[in-house]
C-alpha cells in the first residue's frame, strides 16, 4: 500500500445468497409467518442494514439445481441445498424503494449470459436504485448451471475468464456509448438528445458481436461497480484487469494474504494502483450477546448437515462428483482429476493443498470432515460475543492490507441472524472507529471506495 494514503476502515457487505437454503428456511425463528421468496422480509432487512451503515447487500447466484453428486437433483431438492434460487433483480428494486444509501450486488454469469442484456439491465437497475448497483461477474464452475444454457460441458476454465474479460469490456463500451451529457431534453425545440454523443460500439470479438449503442439514458454511476471473486491465478488476473472490488474467500489468514499479494502484483502489472482495490472477505459470523449464546447457536447449526447434504453442497460448488473419491488418495491426485474435469480446484481442495501439500495422502473420511467444516461455513467463521468477533476482524483486516473489509454471511435465522450482526457487532466496530464512514457519497462507487 502507498505510504501516507489514509486507511478508510472496513467496508461491510451482507451476503444474502443463502437466506433460505441449507436449512435456513426451517431454523427456529426464521421466516416467521412467511416463506421464501416473500420480498417484505428482504425489504425489512434492507432497512435494518442501512440503519447500521452496511455498504452492500449482495446476492450470489446459480441457475441450476445441484446435480453433480451422483448425477441427481434429488438430494438437493429433498433438503433444499442451494435451491430454490430466484433472479434477485426485482427484489433489489423493491429493497431500493425503502432505502436511500445502501448498495446492492447482483450476480450474472459471463459464461452463459450475453453482455448486451446484462449491460442494459444493470443500467436500468442503476437508475431504479439511484446509483447503488454493483455487478458481480462470475465465470461459473457448475455443470448444473451450464446445462440450462445449452452447454453439455463447461467451457475450459481459462477460456471462461477470456470470455469474462471481453464480456466486461463490452458492457463498459455500451455504458460509454451514450455520453453522460448526450440527453438534451429541450422541450421548446423538441430536441431530445445530441446524435454526436451517441455511438455504436461495433464490437466484433472472439465471443461476442455487438453493434450498440445501448438504447438507454446514462445511469447515475454511468458504470455500475464491478465485483469479481475467482481466486485461481487466472481469476485473479481477470480481477486485476477490470474489477473495482474483489470478493475474496475467507479461509485461513495465509490464504488471504497470498490472495492479497497475488492481486497486488497483478494490479501493478496492469498499471493499476493496488491501494485502490479492496477485497471483501467472505466471513461467516455467528454473534451472540455472550460467547455461550453464540456457541449454542453454532452447535444448533450443525444438526442440518447430514453426510449427503455435505457431499451435495461440495460437489456442486466444485463442479466435481465427490462420489468418485477413492477410500484414500493424494491431494495432488485429486487436484489433477478436478482440473481434468474442467472443474475448480480453488475452493476446499485449494485450501487443503495450501495446508497439507500435494503429496499428502488423505482418507475419504478425513476429506469429508474438512468438507463438513467448509459446507457449514465454520472454516471461515467467527463465533463469539461482539467484542471477541470485533477483535478478530480488526486483527485480520490489518494483516490483509487494510483495504476492503468483509462480506458477512449468517447461517442463522432470517432475518434475525443478520439483524444481530447489524445491532450487536457493527455498533461495536463503529464505536472503536474500525468501520469506514457510512455513506460519505451518493453512489455505491463513492461509498465503497477504499
Ligand atoms: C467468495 C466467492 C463467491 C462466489 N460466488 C459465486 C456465485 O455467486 N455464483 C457463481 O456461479 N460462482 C461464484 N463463485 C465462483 C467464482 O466466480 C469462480 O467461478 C470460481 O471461484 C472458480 O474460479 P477460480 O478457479 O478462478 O476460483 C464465487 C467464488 C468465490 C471465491
Amino acid at each position: 500500500m502507498e505510504a501516507g494514503r489514509p486507511v478508510t476502515g472496513m467496508h461491510i457487505g451482507f451476503d444474502l445468497s443463502f437466506t433460505h437454503t441449507e436449512g435456513a428456511w426451517a431454523r427456529p425463528g426464521s421466516w416467521i409467518g412467511t416463506d421464501f421468496p416473500d420480498v417484505r422480509l428482504y425489504m425489512e432487512l434492507a432497512r435494518t442494514a442501512e440503519r447500521a451503515g452496511v455498504g452492500l447487500l449482495f446476492f450470489g447466484d446459480g441457475s441450476g439445481i445441484p446435480s453433480t453428486w451422483r448425477g441427481s437433483i434429488a438430494p438437493a431438492v429433498e433438503r433444499g441445498i442451494q435451491w430454490p434460487r430466484h433472479d434477485m433483480s426485482p427484489v433489489i428494486a423493491a429493497m431500493s424503494t425503502v432505502t436511500e444509501r445502501i448498495g446492492f450486488g447482483l450476480t450474472y454469469s459471463s459464461t452463459f449470459m450475453h453482455p448486451f442484456y446484462v449491460a442494459r439491465l444493470l443500467n436500468s437497475l442503476d437508475h431504479v436504485t439511484g446509483g447503488r448497483i454493483a455487478f458481480n461477474v462470475v465465470a461459473s464452475t457448475r455443470g448444473a448451471d451450464a446445462a440450462n444454457y445449452g452447454f453439455g460441458e463447461l467451457m475450459d476454465h481459462d477460456l471462461r475468464y477470456e470470455r469474462m474479460e471481453e464480456f466486461v469490456a463490452v458492457c463498459r463500451a455500451l455504458w460509454d456509448s451514450v455520453a453522460p451529457d448526450a440527453i438534451v431534453r429541450d422541450r421548446a425545440t423538441g430536441r431530445f438528445a445530441d446524435p454526436a454523443k451517441v455511438h455504436p460500439i461495433d464490437h466484433k470479438g472472439r465471443f461476442f458481436t455487438v453493434k450498440g449503442p445501448l438504447a438507454s439514458v446514462p445511469s447515475p454511476q454511468h458504470h455500475p461497480l464491478i465485483v469479481q471473486a475467482g481466486n485461481s491465478p487466472r481469476g485473479i488476473a481477470a480481477s486485476a484487469r477490470f474489477a473495482d472490488l474483489v470478493f475474496g474467500f475467507g479461509g485461513n489468514l495465509a490464504a488471504q494474504q497470498r490472495h492479497r499479494k497475488l492481486l497486488d502484483e497483478a494490479l501493478l502489472a496492469e498499471g493499476r494502483d493496488p491501494a485502490g482495490v479492496g477485497i471483501l472477505w467472505a466471513t461467516q459470523v455467528i454473534v451472540g450477546r455472550t460467547a455461550t449464546e453464540a456457541r449454542a447457536r453454532r452447535d444448533a447449526l450443525q444438526a442440518f448437515w447430514n453426510d449427503e447434504a455435505v457431499a451435495t453442497h461440495l460437489s456442486h460448488n466444485m463442479g466435481y462428483d465427490l462420489a468418485t473419491l477413492p477410500e484414500s488418495f493424494r491431494l495432488g491426485e485429486l487436484r489433477d482429476a478436478i482440473v481434468a474435469a474442467n472443474a475448480s480446484p480453488a475452493g476446499l481442495v485449494g485450501s487443503l493443498l495450501a495446508e497439507f501439500g500435494a503429496e499428502h495422502t488423505m482418507s475419504r473420511e478425513e476429506f469429508f470432515a474438512h468438507g463438513r467444516s467448509r459446507a457449514t461455513g465454520l472454516d471461515h467463521g467467527i463465533v463469539g460475543d461482539p467484542g471477541t468477533v470485533a477483535d478478530a476482524l480488526e486483527e485480520n483486516f490489518a494483516a490483509t492490507g487494510s483495504r476492503g473489509g468483509y462480506m458477512f454471511s449468517s447461517p442463522l435465522a432470517m432475518p434475525s441472524g443478520f439483524a444481530d450482526i447489524a445491532e450487536l457487532l457493527l455498533p461495536e466496530l463503529r464505536r472503536r472507529g474500525s468501520l469506514a464512514p457510512a455513506y460519505p457519497g451518493s453512489t455505491l462507487r463513492e461509498n465503497l471506495a477504499v
